[in-house]
């Protein structure tokens, strides 16, 4: 039978892990400034890449001697760079605890054929780092955006390590703590928790990676989007705003504004404050209600941004339908977008609690959330 529905919807419906929601002041009146029209390569092109680039270690609290380049093809375009570019040199160490990870196991394994011990955990778990051999190179996902899972810290990474770190954290960077003296090499795209478009990519570079770069030639060709030097040299032009190839200044500028509202709710650590108050409504959400649990199975390990949700009512049949039924009444009703667990994940739901999203929108979808579970389990 059904139940009537919650009167209040949340303001904002769209909870995607990707492209995820602008930022709450957001209008394209903002984008007023955007030199659009005018070369990339003009003075107020590269001034505005410089500014997002300079920005984005201001906010980020990246240090001075790292090397911060906006690349082509989003946080995959940055990662894949990283990976042809730096690996072969020494043995590798794969880590993988969701899909994203699991990509570039494929990838090196599979595609560069580098020697490499792949080392992974089921969703919901996470390897241990104290099992890692950091003297090899070490690629990671910072937070597994189809687990909800994340690494809880950097202790575990030596610092006195012979190997490079390499490190997806697309869904992490501005809303957990990335301890950079770990990181030698850190990826991101500005779609997730900054609410900015896709398209283009961050990486951070160590100087250890640099001069890996600089010192070691792959033994495989590279195409020119992944080309980071010339004559064994870095090419600095990428790290100052002199971009690979054309940028969009328009997705430019909306990271621009981005960044300046980030600076308006305290920094990083307002940012970091946002998305952990967001994903405790839905932590305690959980704790309140014994059908739905989070996937992460340690708390440390919990996301504060893509947060991974399993039903666990026995009465449930078919949990991937029940989870797709939950998704789809509460799309139908206007109450949430996009949040059915990613395609590979384990059935479910995902729900983006970076810092463009308000908690008030999450307190309003729990209550959706529970009428839309009662009226699927009516309704099987
Ligand atoms: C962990 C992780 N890596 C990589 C990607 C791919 O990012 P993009 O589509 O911005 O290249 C995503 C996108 O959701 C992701 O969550």
């Amino acid at each position: 039978m059904a139940t009537k529905h919650p009167q209040a919807r949340p303001a904002n419906p769209r909870f995607s892990s990707g492209p995820c929601a602008k930022i709450p002041t957001f209008s394209l009146d903002l984008l007023a400034d955007a030199p659009l029209g005018r070369s990339h390569r003009a003075k107020v092109g590269k001034d505005k890449l410089k500014a997002a680039i300079e920005t984005t270690r201001e906010v980020l609290g990246i240090p001075a001697d790292y090397k911060i380049g906006i690349v082509p093809a989003s946080d995959t375009g940055a990662v894949e760079m990283a990976l042809w570019s730096l690996l072969g040199a020494r043995k590798a160490t794969m880590c993988a605890w969701e899909s994203f990870g699991a990509g570039w196991v494929t990838d090196v394994v599979k595609q560069l054929k580098i020697d490499a011990e792949v080392k992974t955990a089921d969703y919901g778990q996470i390897v241990d780092f104290a099992d890692v051999d950091f003297n090899t190179d070490v690629v990671f996902t910072w937070n597994g955006t189809t687990s909800g899972v994340r690494v809880p810290n950097g202790d575990k990474i030596p610092a006195d390590r012979e190997g490079l770190t390499i490190c997806d954290a697309t869904s992490a960077a501005f809303a957990m703590d990335l301890p950079w003296d770990k990181l030698d090499v850190t990826t991101f795209s500005w779609q997730k928790v900054m609410g900015g478009e896709a398209a283009h990519g961050m990486i951070v570079l160590s100087p250890r990676a640099v001069e890996r770069l600089e010192s070691y030639t792959p033994a495989w060709p590279l195409p020119k989007i992944f080309r980071m030097t010339k004559g064994g040299k870095l090419i600095d032009g990428i790290f100052t705003g002199a971009t690979i190839n054309t940028p969009s200044m328009l997705a430019v500028e909306d990271y621009l504004v981005a960044l300046d509202w980030a600076k308006t709710v305290g920094g990083l650590e307002g940012l970091i404050k946002r998305s952990t108050t967001n994903a405790k409504v839905l932590w305690d959400f959980c704790d309140r209600h014994d059908w739905i649990a989070n996937l992460a199975e340690d708390e440390a390990t919990r996301s504060n941004t893509s947060v991974c949700l399993k039903f666990t009512d026995d009465r449930i049949t078919d949990g991937a339908a029940f989870a797709k039924a939950v998704a789809k009444k509460l799309e139908d009703y206007n109450a949430a977008y996009d949040i059915g667990a990613y395609r590979d994940a384990p059935a479910g739901l995902r729900v983006w609690c970076g810092a463009t999203v308000e908690a008030s929108d999450l307190e309003a979808l729990t209550l959706w959330l529970k009428w839309a579970f009662e009226e699927c389990i009516a309704e099987q």
